[in-house]
């Protein structure tokens, strides 16, 4: 009785989800470890990593529940290992005071190709975060091909007061360019230390005021400006976009790697372009394969955070200044990308190690 009793256990677990989020506590890492004795007696230890001790009570409570609920068991006993990683927002202070001392959290998003739409999903994630309450600001940190101006329709000069640049603001999401500032192929010959600076301006020049997130929209790859934000910024993590094609999957490797020797915790793979729905018929054509976000998630024991399919409503986002997230708030772009977003603030919340999953 006890390896079947353990089993249905084990299931009924993964009914338990962690407040707030989709996911269940199983597929989180949270459940550490299940026995169960010949008398049905059963012993659930959770280990947690979150700086939110409330939600990990609440998590104990219906642990017991859902257990207690199943027929065979006797008693039931649940420990709770409460862990408490060091909190991104001090952290922040100590290495770097002076850059954005009134940001939480800032999480990149990056890609080891361009076109793979880490613009799209940048001002995509900003936005549902903005939607959820949050104070958002977003950094187009793309010195090369800045996205924000033409996202957004705009084509004004930031204000300035005194010293201070002051940031754009959409759907309620503080906005910053390069592009706003600069003709574009002014900065196409720039160089390490000039990109260096551009980049420390826009982070330490810029008015952000007091936020809660503040997403950056990285170049793609693993130069200049990739080192400069994670050396200057404590990032509390980073989002990688791919599309499915190997060659794109070989170079989401790559910056998953380079982020991991800087020890930045890697939130997770968005697989985008994944698939194609006909609008005329219904059905789905892989255009680019499918599924190997996910093998390389798995892999490189990282978190799959969920596809995006390829859908001109999601361009027509991009060209029209209204992000797919506001033009159709219920419909299933902005279901993922508000799926996106949980796992943004979970991991922000949790400032895990990159090789636990996102809490
Ligand atoms: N899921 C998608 N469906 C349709 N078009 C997309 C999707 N994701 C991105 N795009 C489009 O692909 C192009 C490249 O996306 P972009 O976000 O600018 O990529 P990156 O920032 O990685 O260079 C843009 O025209 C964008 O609107
Ligand atoms: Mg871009």
């Amino acid at each position: 009785m006890p390896e079947s009793l353990e089993r249905a256990v084990w299931n009924k677990l993964k009914e338990v989800r962690f407040p707030g989020m989709s996911r269940d506590i199983v597929s989180f890492g949270f459940v550490d470890r299940v026995a169960v004795d010949e008398s049905g007696k059963v012993r659930v230890e959770l280990e947690i990593a979150t700086h939110r001790a409330e939600l990990a009570e609440d998590v104990r409570r219906a642990v017991g529940e859902a257990v207690n609920g199943l027929e065979e068991v006797g008693e039931v006993e649940v420990e709770l290992r409460l862990q408490r990683p060091p909190a991104p927002a001090q952290e922040a202070v100590s290495r770097d005071a002076g850059l954005i001392p009134e940001v939480a959290n800032v999480v990149a998003v990056a890609s080891g190709k361009g076109g793979v739409g880490k613009s799209t999903v940048a001002v995509n994630l900003a936005v549902s975060l903005a939607q959820a309450g949050h104070r958002v600001g977003l950094l187009d940190a793309d010195i090369y091909g800045p996205s924000l101006p033409m996202m957004f329709g705009i084509r004004d000069r930031p204000q300035v007061d005194g010293e201070r640049i002051l940031p754009f603001e959409r759907y309620g999401v503080k906005l910053m360019s390069l592009g706003f500032i600069v003709d574009t192929d002014t900065a196409m010959i720039w160089r390490g230390p000039m990109v260096m600076k551009a980049i420390e301006q826009l982070l330490g020049d810029v008015e952000w005021g007091a936020l809660d997130y503040m997403i950056v929209d990285l170049p793609p790859g693993t130069g200049d400006a990739q080192l400069t934000i994670s050396q200057r910024v404590p990032l509390s993590g980073a989002v990688v976009v791919t599309t499915p094609q190997d060659i794109a999957l070989i170079d989401a490797r790559k910056g998953l790697a380079m982020f991991r020797k800087v020890n930045v915790p890697i939130v997770g793979i968005i697989e985008n372009m994944s698939g194609f729905v006909c609008s005329h018929c219904g059905e789905t054509t892989d255009i680019f394969k499918r599924g190997g976000g996910e093998t390389t998630a798995e892999l490189l024991e990282s978190t799959f955070l969920g596809r995006v399919p390829l859908d001109p409503a999601i361009m027509e986002g991009g060209d029209s200044g209204v992000p797919v997230v506001v033009a159709q708030p219920e419909g299933p772009h902005a279901e993922s990308f508000r799926r996106i977003a949980e796992a943004v603030i979970a991991a922000a919340a949790a400032n895990v190690p990159p090789r636990l999953s996102i809490f």
